[in-house]
């Protein structure tokens, strides 16, 4: 399976997306679609904040990818009027990488921090002091000799982002003021978001197109940008340049995104599943093998999603299909598929234990 094909459900942003998305993004927080409890929450400590005439919380922003952070991390710059310093876990290597970034702020700035959870050991227990007391303590010389100089650093906001929000320590999660927990849209929130991107784009996007590309759009705004931009590329080859649900349909049916938003690879995955081991359980790997992928392209790529949409369970014996799954997929379950294994589904079609 080409990269291309994969990525276009992917919820990472390719090189495509990076060129795309600066022009597709919400500037202010008003117009930030959905997540509507996040918006509301950080409207107020930003209000507050202002009204204080201080610099507000750190805000702590996780969520899967795809879903605004990077977005609304320059809203909350915009809406503070202030300016906005990027850097990421990973280019933070050493604590004297995050003290030169920390040492260069002016007051008032928002630092964005994507990935935190990335960043280097040592640098954690610097940001700890700089987040809580705005002062970096500067080490000179070395060994026994060596000395911590204090220095005061402007009062600034933090802006963290995390996929892996389990992976920061407490310390670092406590010195937040504010986390905004981020969840996958509702296709209505998704359709809206179409609907701007569509204007901004200058294409002509039908309502019941933009509610088709939604519903396969995996609950995730970067996605569903994508598929837009897709489905103009197929209405200007094929078409008129309009884009009606059946030019939408037979565009995302070439590039493979069934109505759930399945790609190739989910596919293969669950008609594997359903076929050859009869529903399963079937451990991982004995999965990846039968579709030819390395197990942890299946357990990153298509796992999760195949276990949000309710087709995959986890058992304590391996992975078993959902009825779901087979009707899905049209195919009928053989009568002792494993979800009537009483040991591993309750009476609610939920797994007894997810391992
Ligand atoms: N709530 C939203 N409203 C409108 N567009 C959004 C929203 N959230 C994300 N997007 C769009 O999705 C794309 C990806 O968002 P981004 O902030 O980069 O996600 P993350 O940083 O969480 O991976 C951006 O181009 C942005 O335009
Ligand atoms: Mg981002």
């Amino acid at each position: 399976m080409s990269e291309h094909e994969r990525e276009l459900v992917s919820p990472d942003a390719d090189g495509d997306d990076r060129a795309i998305e600066g022009a597709l993004r919400p500037k202010r927080l008003e117009d930030f679609v959905g997540q509507r409890r996040v918006r509301e929450q950080l409207s107020l400590v930003l209000r507050s904040a202002q009204r204080r005439g201080r610099t507000p919380d750190h805000v702590l922003m996780s969520g899967p990818p795809g879903l605004g952070k990077t977005t609304l991390a320059m809203i909350i710059a915009a809406e503070l009027g202030a300016s906005l310093r990027i850097t990421s876990g990973p280019a933070i290597e050493r604590s004297g990488d995050l003290a030169a970034v920390l040492s260069t702020l002016h007051e008032g700035e928002v630092l964005f921090l994507d990935e935190i959870h990335r960043m280097a050991r040592p640098a954690e227990e610097m940001l700890y002091v700089a987040m809580e007391d705005f002062r970096v303590d500067v080490m000179v010389g070395k060994g026994p000799g060596a000395t911590a100089i204090p220095l005061d650093i402007a009062p600034f906001t933090l802006v963290g982002a995390t996929t892996r929000a389990g992976l920061l320590p407490p310390p670092l999660r406590d010195r937040f003021g504010f986390v905004a927990h981020m969840d996958f849209y509702h296709p209505e929130e998704l359709e809206t978001i179409l609907n701007r991107s569509a204007g901004l784009l200058g294409v002509d996007l039908h309502p019941e197109a933009a509610r088709e590309v939604a519903g396969r759009s995996r609950g995730t705004p970067r996605i569903a940008n994508r598929l837009l931009r897709r489905v103009r590329d197929y209405a200007e080859v094929h078409g008129n340049g309009e884009l009606s649900l059946e030019v939408a349909q037979a565009a995302l049916q070439l590039y493979e995104v069934d109505q759930q938003g399945l790609d190739r690879l989910d596919r293969a995955v669950l008609y594997a599943l359903l076929r050859r081991f009869r529903g399963g359980p079937v451990g991982l790997s004995t999965l990846a093998v039968s579709v030819g992928e390395e197990s942890e392209t299946v357990e990153s790529v298509a796992e999760p999603f195949l276990v949000r949409s309710g087709f995959i369970a986890r058992t304590p014996r391996g992975r078993v299909a959902t009825p779901e799954a087979w009707s899905h997929m049209g195919l009928t379950p053989p009568p002792d598929a494993a979800f009537g294994v009483a040991s591993l589904f309750d009476e609610a079609g939920q797994p007894t234990t997810d391992q």
